[in-house]
């Protein structure tokens, strides 16, 4: 037998990984790879173990010597260890809680059906540039009170912020891309200078008021951990429920009884959404820095060294999961790891299942019919974190 390799780079694993996730698992639990500095993580427990410690897997990845952060650059809560994404995270999970999620419904639903008119003037659309892409960057603009209409701008720094994501994991970061990444902060800070200065004067009902007290009271928050989290709320909601909703689209049409299913009963939708997310995860991986040294499943692992928990195989774990490789919208106590688990458990999961739900369910209202387009090769999110397509053209027949 082929000895197990696994190159997450590889354009025929990335289309369709599953097969050697299901190796992995079986066969290469915890591995060591060869060509990359880091070590997979391939089953449930060990990812659950992985995400849940963070006084020995942590989520602050230090740069070489050279290329460290200029200091005006803090991480945001994603990139830190208790107790400081304690302070962090707790400055804006209010905002988030499920309860005040749903609160945002009617305004998610307009949104979608706002969309939705546009799009379907035309009979041939590409529902990511229509629908799946917009639609979260206007939720998040306007919870933060920042201006929809600066959308395509929004879009452009989010490319640039996560186009590399993941790479430097695998390979030497080099100081072109941090560059990159840096000047894209640094337009990003400008960009909202003025608007924290409005807000200082003349404070509303809305996310960046709230930051901005908490700044101005000095102790809770820097100027500088004030402009990171506006940034990471900014992007972190973006690619992810984009490629969310686009994979719910695409299961769909690979599985037309469940949609005949979820036309006729519409109130199946928030467990087909479930689904989803644990079936084709739009992040498939999570990766934690080891503080000390140690082993996982007898495979030694150095400090410092970066392990990488395959979320997406974690997902279709047989032990876990019964008949895992079946897209089951009907499917009961779904305990997938599609948000992460632990400390860092993602912030926006209730608004990215709802902000999924009312999307499709508006798709399917709004259509007697849609199919692809042609069979062509979808293109990919360049970055290996994601499972998505750029691009998803849809023939679609009004309702
Ligand atoms: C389908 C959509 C989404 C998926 C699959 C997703 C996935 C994830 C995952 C796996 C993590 C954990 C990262 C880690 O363990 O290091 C995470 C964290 C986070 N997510 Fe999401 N996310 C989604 C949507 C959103 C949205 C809509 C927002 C907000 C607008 C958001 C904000 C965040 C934030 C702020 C964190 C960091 C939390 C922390 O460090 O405590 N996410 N997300």
């Amino acid at each position: 037998m082929a000895a197990f390799d696994f190159d997450p780079f590889d354009e025929t694993v990335r289309r369709d990984p599953y097969p050697v996730y299901a190796r992995g698992r079986r066969e290469h639990p915890v591995f060591a790879h060869p060509t990359f500095p880091v070590v997979s993580l391939f089953r449930y427990q060990d990812t659950q173990a992985l995400l849940r410690d963070p006084s020995q897997w942590s989520n602050f990845f230090p740069l070489p010597p050279g290329m460290e952060r200029p200091d005006d650059m803090p991480p945001s809560m994603l990139g830190v260890d208790p107790p400081e994404h304690t302070r962090l995270r707790g400055l804006v999970s209010q905002a988030f809680t499920p309860r005040v999620i749903r609160l945002l419904e009617p305004r998610l639903h307009a949104i979608a059906h706002e969309l939705l008119d546009a799009a379907l003037a035309q009979r041939t659309l590409d529902l990511v540039a229509t629908l799946t892409h917009p639609l979260p960057v206007i939720v998040i603009a306007e919870m933060l009170g920042i201006p929809a209409r600066d959308r395509a701008q929004f879009k452009v720094w989010s490319d640039a912020l996560v186009k590399n994501l993941g790479m430097g994991l695998l390979t030497p970061p080099t100081i072109e891309r941090l560059d990159e990444q840096r000047t894209v902060i640094r337009e990003m800070r400008t960009y909202f200078l003025p608007l924290v200065e409005e807000r200082r004067r003349e404070p509303r009902e809305d996310l960046l008021s709230g930051l901005v007290a908490a700044e101005s009271e000095g102790s809770r928050l820097s100027f500088d951990e004030m402009i990171q989290t506006l940034i990471l709320l900014l992007v972190a909601g973006n690619e992810t429920t984009t490629n969310l909703i686009g994979n719910a689209v695409l299961e769909l049409l690979a599985h037309p009884a469940a949609l005949d299913e979820l036309r006729a009963d519409p109130s199946l939708m928030p467990d087909a959404i479930e689904e989803v997310l644990r079936f084709s995860s739009p992040v498939q991986m999570d990766p934690r820095r080891a503080v000390r040294a140690t082993e996982i499943g007898g495979v030694p692992v150095a400090e410092n060294q970066f392990v990488i928990s395959w979320i997406g195989s974690a997902n279709r774990d047989e032990e876990v999961f019964e008949r895992p490789d079946v897209f089951d919208i009907h499917r009961k106590n779904n305990r997938h790891l599609a948000f992460g688990f632990g400390p860092h458990y993602c912030l926006g999961a209730s608004l990215a299942s709802l902000e999924a739900q009312v999307a499709v369910g508006a798709l399917l209202e709004r259509s007697r019919t849609f199919r692809r387009a042609d069979d062509g090769l979808l293109p990919l999110h360049p970055s290996i974190v994601f499972r998505g397509v750029r691009a998803l053209p849809l023939v679609v027949e009004p309702a």
